[in-house]
């Protein structure tokens, strides 16, 4: 058979994927990219171009969920036009709305649930095949099944690494619980070799990931816990810094925050939302807490591990949410000095508790003027806390060229404060020292001391 005969391959289908929300997302979309991958899809960075148009979504609020909303009403034309355009929502919305959202949106091809991104592949297959529209929302007591592709990560010397999935408590404003479902957890050798892989691909820098991730080793007994975890993932050689997120605040027990002062490479750094300083309120969102207990858990974690740093989450306007509870949580974030505090606006989820039974009561003006409020107080806080390190040296990982001056390097210390300093390239991924000059409530300058 002469060259022209042959059939002509056709070109790879181009995928265009687009991530909201936390972490953990960001690192599915990777995963699901490494899929796509290994079954030649090629990926595109223009909507118009793509064959699959995939939104991995977030539904943790409202204004994650109007986001995705918008882009597929945008969607629709270039749908009508183009008939077979694969339009894919995965993640938490498409877990949360299910049938409902291809009822509003019939353009929508594919629905793939927050356990069902292994199958991502062959659901695009179904699809293109002539199927559809699919529904794969799936089995929630699953882990979802892929191995990883080194590939796909978007920076070299960081890495996530989901240690934990879903979530058994019901804090009752949150839709977590529904939409990723109850707690699974990887095992402690899965996950030593994965880091151990990353580690060997020049990985320097780890965050481990779980929505509860302090609960790590409750559900699969045996011996499996965070504090095990850490210690065994600290023995690899060539880890710098290993940290993890979220964290529960009843959960952290005495062996973890030994962990935390024990390994080095863990770093003194703790994502630990409080969610409110009023007793009432966090009785109202089931929080299991007081802020006494919160703060008493903060002045033993102080004394434990030297220079722990503190960030946290708040949500104002929560329902029901007086001046009186407001204020006490101006008091415990003026108490803590969070070194980051992510504050939202309240924000109704359709099925949790809250949205069953209590009024959102707190009018929209109230819950921007109490945001405005925590964040000023936070941007003060932070700009007094990294002032204060003026002349201090801080060991920093060096991330790469800053985004906003190319000639400028950024890295980020272990309490994840980002600093500016002029320095070769070669720097990148290595745990420098850096004397502080300057200092913003977003970020700090200085001068390279020494390379470490
Ligand atoms: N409204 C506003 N914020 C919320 N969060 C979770 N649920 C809601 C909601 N319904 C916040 C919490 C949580 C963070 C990830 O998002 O502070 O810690």
């Amino acid at each position: 058979m002469d060259e022209l005969s042959n059939p002509v391959t056709a070109p790879p289908p181009k995928v265009f994927l687009e991530t909201f929300g936390c972490q953990m997302n960001f690192l599915d979309s990777e995963l699901v990219r490494g899929r796509l991958a290994e079954r030649r899809y090629a990926f595109t960075t223009s909507r118009e171009d793509a064959d699959v148009v995939a939104f991995n979504t977030c539904a943790v609020r409202d204004h994650a969920e109007e986001r995705v909303r918008a882009r597929l009403h945008e969607l629709k034309r270039a749908k009508e036009r183009r008939p077979d355009l694969v339009v894919a929502v995965l993640g938490c919305m498409a877990q949360r709305e299910g049938q409902a959202l291809l009822q509003r949106f019939p353009h929508v091809d594919i629905l793939c649930g927050t356990r069902e991104f292994g199958r991502i592949d062959e659901l695009i297959d179904r699809v293109r095949g002539g199927g559809g529209p699919i529904v794969a929302l799936g089995d929630h007591d699953v882990l979802p099944d892929w191995k990883r592709d080194l590939s796909q990560r978007p920076h070299r010397h960081s890495a996530f690494v989901t240690i934990q999935r879903g979530c058994d408590r019901a804090c009752t404003f949150c839709v977590v619980p529904r939409t990723r479902g109850p707690e699974v957890e990887r095992t402690m050798d899965d996950l030593e070799r994965e880091v151990r892989a990353l580690v060997d691909d020049g990985v320097v820098d780890v965050t481990l990931l779980g929505q509860i991730v302090n609960a790590y080793g409750r559900k699969s007994g045996g011996d499996a816990s965070l504090a095990r975890l850490l210690r065994r993932l600290d023995r690899v050689p060539g880890l710098l810094r290993l940290r993890f997120v979220t964290s529960f605040p009843t959960l952290l027990t005495p062996d973890l925050m030994q962990a935390l002062t024990d390994c080095e490479s863990v770093v003194s750094y703790l994502h630990l939302p409080v969610q409110s300083g009023a007793n009432r309120c966090l009785k109202r969102m089931a929080r299991g807490y007081t802020a006494e207990a919160y703060l008493r858990l903060v002045d033993r974690l102080r004394e434990v591990v030297q220079k722990v740093e503190l960030a946290t989450d708040i949500i104002v306007g929560f329902c029901g949410e007086t001046d009186a509870e407001f204020n006490a949580t101006v008091e415990l974030m003026r108490r803590v000095e969070f070194v980051q505090a992510f504050i939202f606006k309240y924000s109704e989820r359709p099925g949790t508790a809250a949205a069953q039974g209590m009024p959102d009561d707190v009018p929209q003006a109230v819950k921007a003027a109490r945001n405005q409020e925590l964040l000023a107080l936070q941007e003060s806080i932070q700009r007094r806390r990294n002032r204060a390190r003026i002349d201090s040296v801080e060991q920093v990982l060096v991330d790469g060229p800053s985004k906003r001056d190319k000639s400028v390097l950024s890295g980020r210390t272990s309490a994840n404060r980002i600093v500016h300093f002029r320095a070769d390239a070669a720097m990148i991924g290595r745990v420098v020292q850096v004397r502080v000059r300057d200092a913003t409530a977003l970020s700090m300058s200085g001068d390279l001391v020494a390379a470490g």
